[in-house]
């Protein structure tokens, strides 16, 4: 069964003929609901020539039998002056980004980074959403940077990108001689989806169009030169997050893990899916494991207890760190605020400083 997103991906491709955009992008393929295998769409044509309309439907529906589709329907009309002039004005604006995203053409297999055997890569995966991987993230490549390490960080969670928020981060990178130039912050380099989406732009056109802009991520940043690139991955084991392994081979992995059992359970499948794709896993970070009480120090497993070390067994790896719950003391007022970057001499900050140490000792040594 085909899901509205991967409708939205098979036709994709289609172009408009006046425009040369995809008519997904432009919402002149648009209303796609998907039940069990039946597909209803409606498509908004610019183009009145004789024969074009009975073209496209054709074109739809081959793309989407294709895809296992068995009953399409396809309602098709010519559009109205208001969404003439909006299709059109939309396709202008969304030019400016087009450069951005297609930026020279320099094909994946060309690019230095990904061939360049001194950059280590870190993939952040868990197998369920919200247990702390951007935060754990954001956080190694901070106690990376601190180390001394040149560090890059592309949050690769397409549709949650949290990166640029937690990290504090407020301007958008700058492009020089045809390459984007990271935000540089605590000492990382960082490239965000976030930095590219414009607030109220439809989720509609944000799948297609930020697949895309993951390849453009290493082949059109001006990364200069690293030691490491972390990613922090969508939750789970979901297209994007084959994408990145897939086009990364090389890639380690860190897993991040709530001490809960369930939690360590469903997280073994983000390990098994790395296995398959032959990326080693550096380890198991457990993340809210323990409440501190910050009077008698006293840990409090709130969250269960296990979760990370059991995870660790299944997976044949180690637990390489347990971070405690507790959200970073930072001020509004202070100039490097981020809402989620520790401190390094905070119990926290000390934690992934020591999680930094052991990466460093795993891939450098
Ligand atoms: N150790 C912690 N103590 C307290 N709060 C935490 C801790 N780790 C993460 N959080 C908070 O939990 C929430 C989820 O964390 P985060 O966004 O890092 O998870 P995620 O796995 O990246 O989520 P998503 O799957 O949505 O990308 C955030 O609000 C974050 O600030
Ligand atoms: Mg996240």
């Amino acid at each position: 069964m085909l899901s509205r997103e991967q409708v939205q991906e098979l036709l994709h491709p289609i172009g408009d003929t006046a425009t040369g955009r995809s008519m997904i992008e432009l919402q002149m393929i648009r209303d796609i609901v998907v039940k069990g295998n039946k597909i209803s769409l409606s498509v908004i044509t610019l183009d009145n020539r004789e024969g074009y309309g009975q073209a496209l439907e054709k074109e739809i529906r081959e793309r989407l039998q294709a895809a296992g589709a068995e009953e399409i329907h396809i309602r098709m009309r010519e559009a109205n002056e208001h969404e003439r002039s909006k299709i059109l004005g939309n396709s202008e604006a969304q030019t400016d980004q087009d450069k951005l995203v297609k930026g020279h053409a320099a094909g994946l297999e060309k690019n230095e980074l990904l061939n360049d055997p001194d950059v280590h890569f870190i993939a952040v995966a868990s197998g369920k959403g919200g247990v702390g991987k951007s935060t754990v993230t954001v956080n190694l490549a901070a106690a990376l940077a601190r180390q001394g390490k040149k560090v890059g960080l592309i949050d690769a969670d397409i549709y949650g990108f949290s990166v640029p928020d937690m990290m504090g981060i407020e301007e958008g990178p700058v492009v020089v001689d045809g390459s984007i130039v990271p935000v540089e912050r605590f000492g990382v380099k960082v490239m965000s989806m976030g930095f590219f989406i414009r607030e109220n732009n439809p989720v509609v056109w944000r799948g297609p169009m930020l697949g895309k802009m993951l390849h453009q991520f290493f082949g059109d940043v001006n990364w200069g030169e690293l030691d490491y690139l972390l990613l922090d991955l969508p939750p789970g084991t979901g297209d994007i997050a084959l994408d990145v392994h897939q086009m990364l081979p090389q890639s380690k992995e860190i897993i991040v893990t709530t001490p809960h059992a369930t939690a360590a359970f469903v997280a073994a499948r983000a390990g098994a899916m790395a296995i398959q794709t032959q990326h080693e896993i550096l380890g198991v970070v457990e993340n809210m494991a323990y409440y501190e009480c910050s009077h008698c120090g006293e840990k409090d497993f709130v969250f269960g207890r296990g979760g990370g070390g059991q995870l660790a067994e299944t997976l044949h790896t180690e637990l390489l760190a347990q971070l405690p719950l507790g959200a970073p003391d930072n001020h509004i007022s202070e100039p490097d605020f981020s809402p989620s970057v520790y401190k390094s001499e905070t119990t926290s900050g000390q934690i992934y400083n020591e999680l930094a140490a052991s990466i460093i000792a795993k891939c450098e040594s």
